[in-house]
């Protein structure tokens, strides 16, 4: 059992604190700290946590607590987690871990020196249908992956420090491309070298200095590519959407706006729908499951399950500094527009590139390339001569 400190009560500290009280098991909020004595008193009424502060040190130092988890605004992440691994407590940060690759590799550093334990609390990696998806992937089901497109796009955050381009570290692509990025990194191999991104942004709708749309290319050393789409633009709620598309098959994910679940109403409903509603009434999709939903459950259940048990979680503080490395090539390719290479001072994966695609052999002198049935019954094959390189086609007998 473990009694965590949570920093923040905002929109995450509320998901993450009903995550971990949401069903019988054994951890607990135990503190809270918040800028707000208000929202701090109803916060600990509301979840029954027994100890509230505005003094984030103190919350931190609280002696009961053996777990810090930090949801508070991206400027103040560094700060908690060094507080935190001060403290030789364990610390789990949301996304994104930093504001750059420089700020998350010094927080790298810190929990490391300190040699406490660290989780990277990326919950869209968990989703029970990424889970399963992922499950599929490893085991070969896709073939080689070659292309993930990671899509997250809503009509814009509900706070302020998120649209201030220096607290946050950066527009859409800092707040939502870092969810996009590692969903692609988990398809593709988190042990396959991200190697250089090509992205455009810009401040369509807005009157922010910060990007609020993005779409950006991230290649990896094997070839395959990983393809993040970020708006604060986008009407209708939120959209979040990944592809899988692999040589031997394809997953298609939809975890918001379409989940099975969808009420049209006249009347309206009198409260909150589900993250980034937009209405009351006409079609909603309400989800029945957010915490589920999003993943903060299995998240919290793989952090400290980890913690227990002296492992490494899935996602870790490496992982966020290399997410972070990303969009640092992001921002610069967005200025430079060009491809940016990825720079990553502290590698921990694979050296080679690897992962080349074999060529299918149709006979001894031919390759397939490609075999389809057509509309009047016949197959065809396309070929590729192993010796001469032409490209023919024949039809072939049917079975
Ligand atoms: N899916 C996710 O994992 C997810 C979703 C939303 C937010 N986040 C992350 O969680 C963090 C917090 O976001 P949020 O949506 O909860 O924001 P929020 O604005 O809803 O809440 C922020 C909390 O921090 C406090 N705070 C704000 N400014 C402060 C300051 N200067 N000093 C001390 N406390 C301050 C606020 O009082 C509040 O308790 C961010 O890093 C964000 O990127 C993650």
């Amino acid at each position: 059992m473990h009694k965590l400190t949570m920093l923040g009560t905002g929109l995450i500290g509320t998901f993450y604190t009903m995550a971990l009280h949401g069903t019988r098991g054994r951890d607990r909020v135990h503190a809270v700290y918040s800028r707000s004595p208000e929202r701090l008193a109803k916060f600990a009424a509301q979840w029954g946590i027994p100890k509230t502060t505005t003094d984030m040190a103190a919350a931190i130092n609280d002696p009961e607590t053996d777990v810090v988890v930090v949801g508070l605004p991206n400027h103040l992440h560094e700060q908690a987690v060094s507080l935190a691994a001060q403290a030789g407590k364990a610390v789990l940060c949301t996304k994104p871990l930093a504001r750059n690759a420089a700020e998350a590799r010094r927080m790298l550093d810190v929990i490391e020196k300190a040699g406490v334990f660290a989780g990277y609390l990326e919950d869209l990696v968990y989703p029970p249908k990424t889970l399963r998806a992922l499950q599929s992937v490893r085991g070969g089901a896709l073939g080689k992956v070659l292309w993930v497109r990671s899509r997250e796009t809503h009509p814009g955050p509900h706070s302020d420090w998120f649209f201030n381009k220096e607290l946050a570290g950066g527009g859409a692509i800092v707040d939502m491309g870092c969810h996009c990025i590692e969903i692609g990194r988990n398809f593709i191999g988190k042990d396959v070298r991200p190697v250089e991104v090509m992205c455009w942004a810009d401040t369509q709708v807005h009157p922010i200095e910060a990007e609020d749309s993005a779409v950006g290319l991230v290649r990896y050393a094997n070839g395959a590519l990983g393809q993040f789409e970020v708006s604060w633009t986008f009407r209708g709620g939120m959209d979040l959407r990944d592809e899988v598309s692999g040589t031997e098959g394809t997953i298609w994910l939809n975890h918001w706006l379409r989940t099975g679940f969808e009420l049209f109403t006249t009347a309206g409903e009198s409260g909150y729908v589900a993250e980034k509603t937009e209405s009351q009434t006409g079609w909603l999709f309400p989800v029945g499951d957010e915490t589920g939903g999003l993943g903060y459950r299995d998240m919290f259940v793989d952090m400290l399950d980890a913690l227990d048990a002296g492992q490494q979680p899935r996602e870790t503080f490496y992982d966020g500094y290399v997410v972070n490395a990303i969009m640092d090539a992001a921002y610069r390719s967005v200025q430079s527009k060009r491809w940016e290479p990825i720079e990553l001072a502290d590698w921990r994966g694979q050296a080679e590139a690897g992962g080349q695609v074999e060529l299918k052999d149709y006979d001894v002198d031919y390759y397939l390339i490609k075999e389809e049935k057509l509309p009047d019954g016949r197959t065809k094959v396309i070929l590729k001569h192993k010796a001469s390189g032409s490209i023919s086609q024949k039809v072939v007998e049917q079975h």
